[in-house]
């Protein structure tokens, strides 16, 4: 058993840092109210950065990026649609059938590569005709930017920008962007991320994964949008009173400098798919382009036994079927890395000799 250990499970074990724990320790009660009827300053201020920040007329607090998402789906549709999901993502693998379940939506999936859908080949025949009483109309299409379980990849502003196109050739459809790492892929191409929301109606991002944040999403949108988003947030019993406590780490995370600091994750994730690379062993590891790593291995690997070894090792990881996923993220240094690439050949060669 290591004494140390690296959790490269996810982004969302993060803890706050000092800078925000500083900024918890300075509220009193005039930075807290009653945000139901909005009068807690702190998420008002926090909002109203989102909503700058993001270059959206407007931006909501909720609990998490499944409230979000679901928020999101729930004011830009009506029951009865139809709303195009990524075959492997987020919203329609892990956020539990909601937008069937609570929005009356009937999700349907489209392949892509790596997040990226052939606007001609994968999406135009998803489209339903408005003109035929048999069919549900499309109103919607999601994306997730970046996409884990493609690992951490980016959807560049180019290809939304085409995807905006799109959608507004077919009846005017509405774009989600399920942008829980949205930042990761803002810095890792060293663009404003007003170049991807712009091409977007409504996009949640999450406080709570790489910008380290114990607990919050934001959605941001059209006044209009927002003005449904709080009612639906409410309908889901996410109206929170004195939320000012959650926002202010918010208040931090979203500092220029903070964002900016997810840059050390992207580099220590490819010091160590690199590390893991260099070893001669039947893996697979893909390039991250931003902070998740999928560590390919041969079909019949005994995965549970692998992460169980990891696991004494010190490093802690998920599995999905045959693939390990690593997640750097704050709290993860380049010292972490070092040890990691030391013992995983350890591990790996035991398990496959
Ligand atoms: C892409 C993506 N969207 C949404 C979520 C949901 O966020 P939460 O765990 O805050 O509900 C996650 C969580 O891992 C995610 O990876």
């Amino acid at each position: 058993m290591s004494n140390k250990i690296v959790d490269l499970r996810s982004d969302t074990v993060t803890k706050p840092s000092p800078e925000m724990w500083e900024v918890l320790r300075s509220l009193d009660d005039s930075s807290l109210g009653d945000d139901v009827i909005r009068e807690d300053p702190t998420v008002n201020e926090l909002e109203a950065t989102a909503a700058k920040i993001t270059g959206k007329e407007a931006a909501l607090l909720v609990s998490s990026g499944t409230q979000g998402n679901l928020v999101s789906l729930l004011s830009s549709t009506r029951p009865g649609d139809e709303i195009l999901l990524e075959a492997m993502s987020h919203i329609l693998y892990y956020e539990v059938g909601s937008a069937a379940r609570v929005g009356g939506l009937t999700p349907r999936p489209y392949f892509s590569n790596k997040g990226i859908a052939s606007l001609e080949t994968d999406l135009q025949p998803l489209i339903r005709p408005r003109n035929d009483d048999h069919q549900p109309w499309t109103t919607l299409v999601c994306v997730e930017n970046t996409h884990n379980n493609h690992g951490g990849t980016i959807l560049p502003p180019t290809y939304l920008s085409d995807l905006n196109t799109f959608a507004q050739k077919n009846e005017n459809m509405r774009i989600h962007m399920d942008g829980a790492r949205i930042f990761n892929a803002a810095v890792a191409m060293k663009l404003p991320v007003t170049d991807f929301t712009v091409h977007v109606d409504s996009m949640s991002f999450c406080l709570s994964k790489g910008l380290s944040c114990p607990v919050g999403s934001i959605v941001v949108g059209s006044q209009g949008f927002i003005d449904k988003a709080r009612k639906n947030r409410k309908m889901l019993g996410g109206g929170m009173r004195q939320a000012g406590i959650i926002a202010v780490f918010g208040l931090v995370a979203l500092e220029d400098k903070w964002i900016k600091r997810l840059e050390e994750d992207h580099i220590n994730a490819k010091h160590l798919a690199r590390g893991l690379k260099e070893l001669e062993l039947p893996i697979i590891v893909d390039e991250p382009e931003t902070n998740i790593i999928f560590v390919e291995c041969p079909i019949n690997t005994p995965m549970e036994k692998l992460v169980n070894e990891l696991s004494h090792k010190g490093i802690l990881t998920f599995n999905k079927a045959n693939k390990l996923r690593l997640v750097t993220h704050y709290g993860i240094t380049a010292e972490d890395i070092a040890f990691c690439i030391e013992q995983f050949p350890l591990v790996l060669k035991e398990i496959f000799a």
